[in-house]
């Protein structure tokens, strides 16, 4: 089988195809045929260090910890019945060295997760890191919710920071979901766009000086919770805007890793800063929100679902690789999942192909034929490539 890997950390010239045996599954786990795996800036940051010259943590690492397939074998201990099971998978490649850029993966089962048969494999594959960390930033208010469902969320404002973002679009369709007001801030208007179109109420720009009377009018009792992928650098806006008791869930270090605040304001309002990291969510927590994942994606793909916004619906197009495409809409029209950075396997790792593909092509955010995007982002992907590669993103996450 095909594999993608790397033994050096570095610019994305240092991945690789290989031929690898197929993997047997061991006993708890399943073998999954590769469909299409996803990539997210965690992959792209591991697989350049976090500094020059650092060793990966395993001498061949697969890269990509979210994916999609179909379960073709299972190990002692695992229900044989799942075998042709369609499945997402999640952290594939946390503290393992078998990401999901192969035609095989073989992963402990309860990492692979069932996968409705009306749901696209380029969904299933945009699911696990962002969903799980957009979920995790909706749960961890003092006053709950734990659990996300219809409902679970009714009368509070969510604001969620960089709407367009892959989190933020996943947080924005399962706070609408859950039935709260989300107000998302954009830079652009195509990003104003993307932001709507999962659902947001009211998009707002954060470059804007008025910002926060922008997002005080629409909630003038303040939000109830922030899904900040900025903290440092949004850190006045979010004081700004905040309610009481209410609480920033920080997942990223985009625009700064330092924060600042001011405690006696926060402290006035009883703020509560909850700083989140997908991979050491606490095991309960990350069960239920893989739990809730699946049912708001059962729940946008019912036919009968009559919610006025359906998360997670797939896209209706055949095509195997990446798009964004609105799929069926619902009365308000508003059901979209932007299905992206996406690395079709099976189709598209062609040995021929890359034979003839200088090292650079290899990179996950070129636009070379098999790696694909949404295409009005790649332009932007692109540039992140050679802003990381400028170390403007230190660290891992
Ligand atoms: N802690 C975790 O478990 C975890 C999980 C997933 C991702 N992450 C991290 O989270 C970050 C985002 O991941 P992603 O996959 O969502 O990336 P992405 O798709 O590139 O989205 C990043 C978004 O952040 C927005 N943004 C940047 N600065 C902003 C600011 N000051 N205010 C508001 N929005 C801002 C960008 O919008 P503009 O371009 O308009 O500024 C963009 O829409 C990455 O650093 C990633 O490593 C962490």
């Amino acid at each position: 089988m095909r594999a993608i890997v790397y033994s050096q950390t570095g610019d994305p010239d240092v991945l690789r195809l290989v031929d690898r045996p197929v993997p047997e599954p061991g006993p708890g786990e399943v073998r999954v045929a590769v469909r299409v795996s996803g990539v997210n800036p965690t992959d792209w940051k591991a697989r350049r260090g976090a500094r020059p010259g650092e060793r990966p943590p395993f001498a061949e690492m697969v890269p990509n910890q979210d994916g999609a397939g179909i379960i073709d074998g299972v190990g002692e201990g695992v229900d044989s019945a799942l075998a042709g099971q369609r499945v997402w998978i999640c952290e594939a490649a946390w503290q393992r060295a078998e990401g999901s850029a192969q035609e095989y993966i073989v992963l402990p089962a309860r990492q692979a997760v069932p996968l409705p048969d009306a749901a696209s494999f380029d969904l299933g594959a945009s699911l696990g890191i962002p969903a799980l960390t957009a979920h995790r930033c909706l749960t961890v208010s003092d006053e709950g919710p734990r659990s996300l469902a219809p409902g679970a969320l009714a009368g509070r404002t969510v604001l969620v920071a960089g709407g367009a973002g892959a989190v933020g679009h996943a947080a924005i369709q399962l706070a609408r979901w859950a039935g709260a007001q989300v107000v998302a801030t954009i830079s652009t208007q195509r990003k104003a766009e993307l932001a709507r179109a999962a659902g947001a109420d009211r998009a707002v720009d954060y470059r804007r000086r008025h910002a926060v009377d922008e997002i005080r009018a629409l909630a003038p009792e303040g939000v109830d919770l922030i899904v900040e992928v900025a903290p440092a650098a949004n850190a006045d806006l979010d004081a700004g805007v905040l309610a009481e008791n209410g609480t920033v869930a920080a997942y990223a270090t985009d625009g700064g890793g330092e924060l600042t605040v001011s405690v006696r304001g926060l402290m006035y309002r009883n703020i509560r800063y909850q700083f989140v990291l997908v991979y050491t969510v606490p095991v309960e927590a990350k069960k239920i929100a893989v739990a809730d994942v699946s049912a708001a994606l059962a729940d946008g793909r019912s036919p009968s679902a009559k919610k006025p916004d359906c998360p997670y619906t797939a896209s209706r197009s055949s095509k195997p690789l990446m798009r964004m495409q609105p799929s069926k809409p619902g009365p308000s029209g508003r059901c979209w999942w932007t299905s992206r950075r996406l690395l079709d396997v099976k189709k598209n790792v062609e040995p021929v192909a890359l034979s003839s593909a200088s090292p650079s092509d290899f990179s996950p955010w070129r636009p070379v034929s098999w790696w694909s995007f949404l295409p009005a982002l790649r332009a932007r992907r692109c540039c992140q490539l050679r802003r990381s590669t400028g170390g403007r993103h230190p660290g891992f996450h």
